[in-house]
């Protein structure tokens, strides 16, 4: 299609790139996205989200730790809107490595908002801010409220708001934040609470697994749907002027409250289960996350759909089918690689 418009994505092939990519596709445009050379050579395990899209976007190896690399695939690709979603996303590893954190996230960051400033100039800019911006400020956060980061991962995202501030108002790019609270799905890594909760709850129910682990059950969390939040980003770039905004669903949970719902879900009683386990609990926790999304109601037209029950359904629905058919051989290896490491968790590949 001659007038087909070009987006670019890094972070492609996570969560929220495959919700992204499958939005855009639907809407006509033509996709490219980013992956690390090591995704592409297994493609089964690395770029398992996006598996179904493979011969319909168009994926470049670059890296985020590379500013020629990035400069490489924009001039390439001549994207009219770029979202940039890859990052070292994992609060809790942020506290074991905050350097290649910060190298990944803020560097990242900057040089690509510097490659499409010299090369695409007018291309719209979308960075993936964070709610761990707001850190242990108090709730609720809308656009206004200070930040309090908590952890080197929420200082790299308060680094790369900033930085994206100041390509707009310097340089006059159309480059917007969402400060995004935790969107999940059952695309979600297994690292993230939410995903290791229902994989587990899922496991446990069909006799593969005999315990829980958790660290802070009490922090809280607003927890939405990863495919509403992607639509959030694209309704940004529509804005004729960039701008910052606030993605949440105005609700809060807790981790205790998830759990008994997942559980409660597959008529398991949690607490015959759950292990609490200082190893995940973080140096320093953000206790309560609840966004105000006024804003983005009033000039995105956006609002969260999903109640808290159906989206916690969705994953573990999702997850109880994943495991009926996952080979025990794989489910061993994975809780080994759980129990050495214990903030990364495998990811089991959906077949
Ligand atoms: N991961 C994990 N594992 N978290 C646990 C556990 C556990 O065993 N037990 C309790 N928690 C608590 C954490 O201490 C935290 O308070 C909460 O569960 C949520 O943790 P995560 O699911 O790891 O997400 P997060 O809130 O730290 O960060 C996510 O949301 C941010 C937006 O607010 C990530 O997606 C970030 O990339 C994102 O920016």
């Amino acid at each position: 299609m001659a007038n087909q418009k070009r987006a670019l994505i890094t972070g492609i092939s996570g969560q929220d790139g495959s919700y992204l990519s499958e939005l855009l596709l639907e809407k006509g445009y033509e996709v490219h996205g980013i992956v690390r050379r090591v995704a592409i050579e297994d493609p089964q395990h690395r770029l398992s989200r996006i598996h179904h899209l493979l011969g319909r976007i168009h994926l470049h190896a670059a890296s985020l730790e590379s500013y020629p690399s990035l400069m490489k695939v924009v001039a390439a690709v001549q994207p009219e809107e770029v979202y940039h979603l890859a990052a070292q996303s994992y609060v809790g590893y942020s506290f074991e490595d905050e350097f290649s954190t910060f190298e990944t996230n803020v560097n990242g960051t900057h040089y690509l908002l510097s490659a499409c400033r010299d090369v695409v100039p007018h291309a719209r800019f979308y960075f993936a801010g964070s709610s761990e911006m707001f850190g242990s400020a108090p709730a609720p956060q809308n656009e206004q409220t200070a930040f309090r980061p908590r952890s080197a991962y929420g200082i790299s995202k308060v680094a790369g708001y900033h930085l994206t501030r100041n390509y707009r108002e310097a340089y006059k790019l159309h480059a917007s934040c969402g400060m995004l609270y935790n969107h999940e799905s059952p695309r979600r890594g297994m690292e993230f609470v939410t995903r290791k909760i229902t994989s587990l709850a899922a496991q446990i129910k069909l006799g593969l697994a005999t315990e829980i682990r958790l660290g802070n059950p009490e922090a809280k969390r607003d927890w939405g749907h990863a495919r509403e939040y992607v639509e959030a980003m694209w309704r940004m770039l529509q804005q004729e002027t960039p701008d910052d905004y606030v993605i949440a669903t105005g609700e809060t949970h807790s981790v205790r409250e998830f759990l008994e719902c997942a559980f409660g879900l597959l008529d398991l009683d949690p607490y015959k289960y759950l292990v609490l386990d200082e190893r995940f609990i973080r140096p320093a926790e953000v206790d309560v996350l609840l966004g105000d999304t006024s804003k983005a109601r009033q000039h995105l037209g956006w609002s969260s759909q999903t109640a808290f029950r159906d989206l916690v359904r969705d994953m573990v629905e999702s997850d109880l089918k994943l495991y009926s058919h996952c080979e025990t051989r794989e489910i061993q290896a994975a809780t080994a690689v759980r129990e050495t490491l214990p903030g990364l968790q495998p990811v089991i590949a959906k077949r």
